[in-house]
């Protein structure tokens, strides 16, 4: 891939559904098949961060959003992957929220502005982790972003309902600014095909959402929590495992979404 790289924004405003895993696997799984890739923790929460460069590591987001450093000192190479990189984050990122939140529509587009050229220039696919809602981080991470996945729990009531005010929001932000912001993919998480509640939400989902689905759903499986407790991705904890293989699956519909095809690994 030669053109210029592309950014994700993995968001929605239901926890725990699965926005890290699958920001952890895309961005690994991505990188396994030798995509220079960049993860882009910014949740305060960290949990992208964490099992790639532990707690609270120096030259983080919540230094760069500040200005005190820049992207170039933030950006760092995962020693497991040469292709795979990480901008981590910092749990005191919360206190700059207000700063931001102060700024008005100034303060939607801070993170383009410090990442978005340094990005698409150096990495061929940005993915960024975003926070459990629709606050002013997210604005930040959707105003840099050209593909946004909203993963949703397959289980989960009020699925539906949970992915338009998602869709609604990404078109909020088209329309306020960020034109590039034109392709949406929802993706089924910790689906139990066995039971008849998940295969009704899936029926649900995929009547509401159609070609905006992708193929491949996430199996609910007890392996992200072995490589979450692990401090790994699926790849490095089990790499043969469903969980793994179906992530393998995402990461060519990702490509193909982005109009790159597929990729040999
Ligand atoms: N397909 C899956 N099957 C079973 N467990 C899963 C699956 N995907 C993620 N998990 C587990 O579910 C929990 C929540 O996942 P994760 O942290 O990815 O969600 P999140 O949406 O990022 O949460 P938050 O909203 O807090 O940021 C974790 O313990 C993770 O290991
Ligand atoms: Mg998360």
């Amino acid at each position: 891939m030669n053109k210029k790289g592309k950014i994700i924004s993995v968001f929605t405003n239901k926890g725990g559904v699965g926005k890290t895993t699958t920001s952890l696997s895309v961005a690994h799984g991505l990188a396994k098949k030798g995509v220079k890739t960049l993860l882009v923790d910014i949740d305060a929460q960290c949990n992208s961060t964490t099992p790639l460069l532990g707690n609270n590591p120096a030259n983080n987001m919540a230094e760069l959003l500040q200005g005190t450093k820049t992207v170039e000192e933030c950006v760092q190479r995962l020693d497991f992957d040469s292709n795979f990189f990480c901008l981590p984050n910092a749990e005191s990122l919360t206190d700059f929220e207000p700063a931001l939140i102060a700024q008005g529509k100034n303060g939607f587009t801070v993170l383009s502005e410090k990442i978005k050229d340094y990005c698409e220039q150096n990495f061929e696919m940005t993915i960024i982790d975003c926070p459990p809602n629709f606050g002013i981080f997210v604005i930040n991470a959707l105003y840099c972003s050209q593909l946004a996945i909203v993963p949703i729990e397959a289980g989960s009531k009020n699925s539906v309902m949970g992915l338009l005010s998602a869709q609604k929001f990404i078109q909020n932000i088209q329309s306020a600014g960020n034109e590039q912001l034109n392709l949406f993919r929802v993706l089924i998480t910790k689906l139990d095909k066995r039971t008849k509640i998940g295969k009704d939400y899936l029926t649900q989902i995929q009547n509401a959402f159609r070609e905006y689905v992708f193929k491949t759903h996430i199996p609910s499986t007890i392996d992200f929590k072995y490589a979450e407790n692990m401090n790994q991705t699926i790849f490095q904890n089990s790499p043969k495992s469903a969980g793994a293989k179906a992530y393998r699956a995402v990461v060519n519909e990702t490509l193909e979404a982005l109009g790159l095809g597929t990729q040999d690994e």
